[in-house]
């Protein structure tokens, strides 16, 4: 209780919001920068745009997205908590105008120029509130966001898919199968930008996972529909 309240009061530095995010308790907490980083730096489309995050947690990708210059941003979570908690970070980061934060649910009603979905990326059962953001039993999320994507983008729009290899890696879901996931969504490929791992755990030898963690790639994988 006291940690996660400190978590909350002192928040995590993103260095590319030159700000700080607070995430309340049971809120995924965005400690790893690389992901963040993979969305700070992907090509943007166009402008004028709209986009969605999907899970948005404490909300930091729609403030990314804000910091890059997109118009309007529609972020959702199917956690009250999150959806709490990225309010008052929206809030505290000034961008209240520019994102609104709606749910619980996966995709909001309408269609946007880019969707940004980081879903947890190990498919397995939860255990406890607090493993929600990194375990999504039977990839669920990860269906709902690939077969909803399609009739969600605007023309021309893109899909932004932020997930890690460790699944992979841990024997838990073969490469070949989010390929297919893609391909049945009506999905394209157009493009992928990976990143390696920089959190101390990745190089603990001690650590049981310590084979899989050091060879994890996450990616931003750039999809359209077909
Ligand atoms: C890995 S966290 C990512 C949070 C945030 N976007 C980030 O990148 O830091 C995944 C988020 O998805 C949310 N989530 C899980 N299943 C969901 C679903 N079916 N619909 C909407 N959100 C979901 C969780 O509550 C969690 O906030």
């Amino acid at each position: 209780m006291i940690g996660a309240h400190q978590w909350c009061l002192n928040g995590v530095e993103i260095p590319f919001l030159d700000a700080r995010v607070h995430p309340h308790y049971g809120v995924f907490s965005p400690v790893r920068g690389e992901y963040i980083d993979l969305v700070a730096h992907a090509p943007l489309r166009r402008s004028g745009r709209t986009a969605f995050d999907l899970g948005t947690g404490t909300g930091v990708l729609a403030a990314v997205l804000a910091h890059r210059g997109v118009d309007r941003i529609t972020a959702t979570d199917i956690s009250p908590r999150a959806l709490d908690c990225a309010r008052d970070n929206v809030r505290q980061l000034g961008l209240a105008a520019r994102i609104e934060v709606t749910g619980p649910c996966l995709f909001p009603e309408g269609r946007a120029d880019l969707i940004v979905c980081n879903p947890p990326w190990i498919p397995a059962r939860p255990t406890s509130a607090l493993e929600h953001g990194v375990y999504d039993p039977d990839s669920t999320m990860l269906h709902g966001f690939l077969n909803g994507l399609a009739a969600h983008l605007r023309p021309g729009g893109e899909g932004w898919l932020i997930l890690s290899d460790l699944a992979e890696h841990l024997g838990l879901r073969p490469r070949h199968q989010l390929l297919t996931l893609i391909e049945t969504a009506g999905l394209r490929v157009v493009g992928k930008i990976d990143t390696g791992p920089r959190h101390p755990r990745a190089t603990d030898t001690g650590d049981v996972l310590h084979t899989a963690r050091a060879a994890e790639v996450t990616s931003l994988w750039r999809l359209t529909s077909t």
